[in-house]
């Protein structure tokens, strides 16, 4: 067990004083206040495992300091003490969730049992609230899908998430790399362990280095403190490079250096650091090409591509679709809707250029545009393909497409009153002549 924290408040200064340092010499990390008013400028701004309050302070009493401490450290155990005539407060205290109390006089070593018993109730409950929220984790990367295509990526993942060495996703946007990455990460031993996520994309290259290995105080303007790098922060477990494809030069040769060594610098440190991590980067570029094209290191791309998994783009595993439907449906809790089969059937010849995450909001804006229970194809906005011309995948209406036909409709149902429909729109009159002129409207 780590070292436990411990907030006593006590206003006998002699006992306190007695208390604190036995309490010490016992191996606990202890603070101390002597008013309700102290200890809760002490809770604001720092956590503790165990609080020992007595009942009877000057001014705020410590029935209301516990009702204050459960809201802002609900986890924090609290032993009440009580001298005599405040026994029936102390009964109160355990339906205001005290953990346990003490009569006063008290001896030290029955405190000493009832903090230790607290301590273990409160890592049981720290150990149950991890594992609650490893629960979590895992099925927020439920993977979805039974093609054989996906199934084979499936397998590969589970083959390999326990070994050491490091992976590199490809696939086109929104395939799930991200997921497998995460499934790497939660089938493997290191599931406890942290996962960190780095997007190569979305930061400068001297900002994209000391992300990742840290900075020293004073490395460069801005950098005033000296900070950990998300490699010191993986440690025991998995970094996962997102958009590999975007990651410049310079520091592509630094993390060659690193998956050689396990061995970095903070950027303006000169102390050699060493850490254990699983890397795992994902991309929507081909790397052969980048590399045939000079724009990646050669040797670094054989370093991560160790093992290669491709995520295969959705139009290549239509069966996925359906089962992908229903999945989604379910997330955005509306299983009262179904999808036609008509809808089905055409979503499944959509080349899905974003893939799943395409697929994903195409559902979630047809369950909100549907009326009744029957999801179905207008519903998608999605440009209706009439008979023969079956082979034109569908592509998705633009706004001004759909601004065309709501204009068309309104005028239509208004019988082309231009002042009632101009005010249905919620536009000017002349805005809606301006409208009629640009899309060419004439009345049917
Ligand atoms: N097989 C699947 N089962 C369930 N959900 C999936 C599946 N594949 C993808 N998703 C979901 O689709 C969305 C996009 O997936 P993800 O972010 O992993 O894609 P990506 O390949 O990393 O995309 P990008 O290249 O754009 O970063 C996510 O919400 C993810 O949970
Ligand atoms: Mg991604």
């Amino acid at each position: 067990m780590t070292t436990a924290k411990l907030l006593i408040v006590d206003d006998e200064k002699d006992l306190l004083q007695l208390l604190v340092k036995r309490l010490k010499r016992k191996g606990y990390d202890v603070e101390h206040a002597d008013s309700a008013e102290e200890a809760l400028s002490l809770l604001t701004n720092n956590y503790y495992d165990i609080g020992v309050f007595d009942i009877r302070l000057p001014k705020k009493d410590g029935i209301s300091l516990l009702k204050e401490t459960k809201i802002i450290q609900p986890d924090m155990q609290i032993i009440m003490l009580t001298g005599h005539g405040t026994i029936e407060t102390a009964i109160e205290a355990m339906k205001y969730g005290a953990f346990d109390y003490l009569t006063k006089p008290y001896n030290l070593s029955e405190l000493e049992l009832i903090i230790q018993k607290a301590r273990e109730n409160k890592s049981l409950k720290d150990k149950n609230e991890s594992m609650r929220k490893l629960i979590k984790q895992q099925n927020q990367f439920h993977i979805v899908g039974e093609s054989s295509k996906l199934q084979e990526v499936v397998q590969l993942t589970k083959r390999i998430a326990d070994s050491e060495v490091p992976v590199l996703i490809e696939g086109e946007s929104g395939t799930g790399k991200e997921l497998f990455a995460k499934a790497l990460h939660y089938w493997s031993n290191r599931r406890e362990e942290p996962f960190v996520a780095l997007n190569s994309g979305a930061i400068s290259e001297t900002l994209l280095e000391s992300e990742l290995f840290g900075h020293a105080k004073g490395a460069f303007t801005g950098a005033n403190q000296e900070k950990k790098g998300l490699v010191e922060v993986a440690d025991g477990g998995t970094l996962f490079l997102d958009e590999l494809g975007e990651m410049p030069q310079a520091v592509q040769v630094k993390l060659l250096r690193f998956l050689e060594s396990g061995e970095f610098r903070r950027v303006g440190d000169i102390r050699q650091r060493r850490v254990k991590v699983r890397v795992v980067a994902a991309t929507n570029r081909q790397m052969e090409k980048e590399v045939e094209e000079g724009n990646f290191r050669e040797d670094l791309y054989y370093r991560l591509n160790v093992v290669k998994l491709y995520v295969p783009p959705l139009r290549e595993r239509i069966e996925d679709i359906p089962v992908l439907i229903r999945f989604f449906i379910e997330k955005a809790k509306k299983t009262e809707k179904i999808f036609s089969d008509n809808t089905i059937k055409q979503l499944e010849s959509y080349p899905f250029p974003g893939n799943v995450r395409e697929l994903q909001h195409l559902i979630e804006r047809g369950l909100l545009l549907s009326k009744g229970n029957i999801v179905e194809v207008e519903d998608l906005l999605l440009s209706p393909i009439s008979s023969g011309e079956i082979e034109k995948p569908l592509t998705l209406k633009t706004l001004e497409e759909l601004e065309m036909e709501h204009i068309e409709k309104a005028l239509h149902t208004l019988s082309w009153n231009k002042t009632k429909a101009a005010e249905a729109l919620g536009i000017s009159v002349r805005n809606l002549y301006r409208k009629i002129e640009q899309y060419n409207l004439t009345e049917r």
